[in-house]
């Protein structure tokens, strides 16, 4: 069975536009955890630009699956991962101009970093991914970092146009083959959605899908007609 975790980072910006405590993270990802979501995903930016240090630690305590923590190579973040201690941290490169994360980690150039950052925190009992482009060629570089898992970033996969697609599909589905291959376990994310999730699914070493914003905007519309009836009713009964 493939798991699902479900990044609630865009709850945390709807928080953050008003400024005040609500809605509260702890509720949505509760909300997730009983409609079945496997696992909560949260990303510690540099900049806090959505999930801050309050979110970390509150969530540490009251996620009842488990916390998968995506994180860059920042000394800061490094500290608050291991004084909270998710289940998972995902590293993930990042660029404070950027909207959401761009591309995968550079583990060939970057190397000695990455290799720091993976060591610290399994020192602390602490899984690592590596999110990471589909790269057949990257693998044994990443086998050296001692990372437990392997995220593919599927960016390129959500943007392919339907010519594009199969040949993507096929570059992931021989990585994940090769990954396994050695021994890792495959994670899949980004940009997938409603439309794009069943081809990818078909690739049986992927092992879990990590999701945010396709479910975030579709809870939109799913609850929008009942928010407004539930508002409506309130008025109609006060008068
Ligand atoms: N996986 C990683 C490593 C990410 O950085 C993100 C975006 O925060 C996701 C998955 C989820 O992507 P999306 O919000 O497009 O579903």
């Amino acid at each position: 069975m493939k798991l699902l975790g479900v990044n609630i980072d865009h709850i945390a910006t709807l928080r953050n536009a008003r400024g005040e405590f609500f809605p509260p993270l702890s509720h949505a990802a509760s909300i997730v955890e009983q409609a079945g979501g496997d696992f909560i995903t949260i990303h510690l930016r540099e900049d806090r630009r959505h999930i801050n240090d309050d979110d970390l630690a509150h969530l540490s305590q009251t996620v009842t699956t488990y916390l998968n923590l995506e994180m860059a190579c920042n000394e800061d973040v490094l500290k608050r991962a291991i004084e909270h201690k998710p289940f998972k941290a995902t590293l993930v490169p990042e660029r404070r101009e950027e909207v959401t994360t761009e591309g995968g980690l550079d583990v060939v150039n970057h190397f000695d970093k990455i290799k720091e950052y993976v060591t610290a925190l399994k020192e602390n009992n602490i899984f690592v991914s590596l999110f990471i482009e589909p790269d057949i060629k990257g693998i044994d570089k990443f086998m050296e970092t001692g990372a437990d898992d392997i995220e593919i970033h599927t960016g390129g996969y959500s943007l392919a146009t339907p010519q594009q697609k199969p040949v993507v599909l096929k570059r992931i589905s021989e990585f994940a083959q090769n990954a396994q291959k050695k021994g890792l376990k495959i994670c899949a994310g980004h940009g997938l959605t409603y439309h794009n999730i069943s081809p990818i699914c078909q690739i049986k070493e992927i092992e879990e899908f990590n999701i945010g914003y396709s479910i975030i905007v579709r809870s939109i519309f799913s609850g929008l007609k009942n928010a407004v009836s539930d508002m409506k009713r309130l008025i109609k009964e006060a008068n």
